[in-house]
């Protein structure tokens, strides 16, 4: 397979413009004027594994500089990034006025909205009309985007609040139903859902930073091999599922037994108020829920694992913010069973955690694109709560084991690349 190049420009879509979509904004404005460092994103500071001479990753392979990217996208509110910066209250405002032009210059277009998907949102700038127009009007703002900035190539990430959660329907499972369904205006297809679809109707890679049902239902799944766009998701792996993938396979790789793991959260954001409703937690629950039984195998050990009590709560709290903290309580055995208690107190940025994961994303999806990958690209799993598979291919969840899917596949497209060069 011959791997395109990158050439100077990416357009990165965001639906769903708040703390996350902003600080990654700023932060790539900023580190363009050399006043911010994007830590965080292996596409900037990661090497390949080896020995001897480590290359950058964005040495090995050819991803697209911050100096190329051209950001767009929607929100259900108003006024431009530099709002959108001031209100998420993730960065300081000598960060935010050192680059307040070009916040100034990004306004977010109108967001396709429905509020039963997001009940603690009343949202003031969206699109009207039934759902086969909002599909319609996504993919004309699509094609406007780029069209208006020049731009070839273009990738779509979903930062947006998080949807109630939903089980796939029959309208969901196949591409003939979902459009019938699109045409009925039927209530079962949510606003996630449209920019997927829109997204890859216009063959446009696309990533689900969130829980919401969207892109992993049957029938886009299918659009998605047949229009050959890649997509990737779920819901960004960013701070209490971080450390629960890592210690977690430590307590296996010792043969130590759990009894109890409690993870709770305190978090004042638009995100943590969204999160309030049982109905969109109960969304994220799933994705934060799923890791441990993947990790520990407790079908495998049962004597060890088996009777694991696992719960998550998340609680708003708006003093702190974007400032989440996140506690782990560990309950774990020993030798004869003894018990042992191992505590974690986490005291995150939530967005300053999901930024280098959007630009990761959105240089790597471009760069699956380019090298002619479509359907769900598990070797972007490093960077999901819930990671996505092609069907029939079991999740991993482990960050190591992650991240040595994530090297592999790098690898592979560096050899294509070298050898497109050597050609
Ligand atoms: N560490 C993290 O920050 C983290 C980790 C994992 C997942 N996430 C998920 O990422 C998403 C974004 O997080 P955030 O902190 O930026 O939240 P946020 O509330 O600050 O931003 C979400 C934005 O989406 C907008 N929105 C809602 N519905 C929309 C629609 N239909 N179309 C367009 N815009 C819409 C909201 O107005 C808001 O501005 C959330 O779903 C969150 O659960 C965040």
């Amino acid at each position: 397979m011959r791997m395109a190049r990158a050439d100077d420009r990416l357009g990165v879509l965001l639906q769903g413009m708040g703390a996350v979509s902003s600080t990654v904004i700023a932060g790539v404005l900023a580190a363009r004027k050399g006043r911010g460092r994007p830590v965080g994103a292996l596409s900037q500071f990661g090497r390949m594994p080896g020995q001897g001479d480590r290359p950058r990753i964005n040495e090995a392979v050819d991803l697209t500089a911050l100096e190329g990217l051209v950001f767009g996208g929607w929100d259900i509110f108003g006024g431009d990034l530099f709002d959108a910066c001031e209100h998420a209250k993730v960065l300081n405002s000598r960060d935010i006025d050192a680059i307040a032009p070009e916040l100034k210059g990004i306004r977010p277009m109108p967001g396709a909205f429905d509020p039963d998907y997001v009940k603690r949102l009343n949202g003031t700038h969206v699109k009207q009309g039934t759902r086969r127009e909002l599909a319609q009007a996504l993919r004309a703002d699509i094609r406007g985007f780029m069209a208006a900035n020049d731009l070839r190539r273009c990738v779509l990430i979903n930062a947006s609040s998080t949807e109630i959660y939903q089980e796939p329907a029959d309208v969901h499972q196949t591409v003939e139903a979902f459009e019938a369904g699109l045409d009925a205006d039927d209530h079962r297809i949510s606003p996630a859902m449209l920019y997927a679809y829109a997204a890859i109707m216009e063959g446009v890679p696309y990533a689900n930073g969130t829980p919401s049902l969207a892109a992993d239902i049957p029938a886009l799944r299918i659009l998605a091999r047949a229009k050959g766009v890649p997509t990737a998701g779920k819901d960004f792996k960013t701070g209490q599922t971080l450390v629960k993938t890592v210690l977690s396979p430590m307590f296996k790789a010792r043969a130590l037994g759990l009894r109890g793991w409690f993870s709770t959260n305190i978090l004042g954001n638009r995100d943590g108020e969204v999160l309030d409703e049982p109905d969109n937690f109960k969304a994220k629950e799933m994705t934060k829920l799923s890791v441990l039984d993947s990790t520990l195998e407790p079908e495998v050990f049962p004597e060890l694992y088996g009777d694991l009590y696992h719960k998550v709560r998340i609680n708003y709290y708006p003093p702190r913010g974007d400032a989440k903290e996140g506690w782990d309580n560990i309950d774990f055995f020993g030798w004869m069973d003894y018990p042992m208690q191992l505590k974690v107190d986490f005291l995150c940025r939530d967005s300053i955690l999901a930024a280098p994961i959007v630009l990761d994303l959105a240089l790597m999806l471009d760069l699956a694109a380019r090298g002619g990958h479509a359907d769900v690209q598990s070797w972007l799993s490093f960077y999901w709560k819930s990671p996505l598979t092609p069907d029939g291919e079991v999740p991993v969840h482990d960050l190591f084991q992650q991240q040595d899917l994530l090297y592999a596949a790098l690898g592979a497209m560096a050899r294509s690349t070298a050898r497109l060069e050597v050609a």
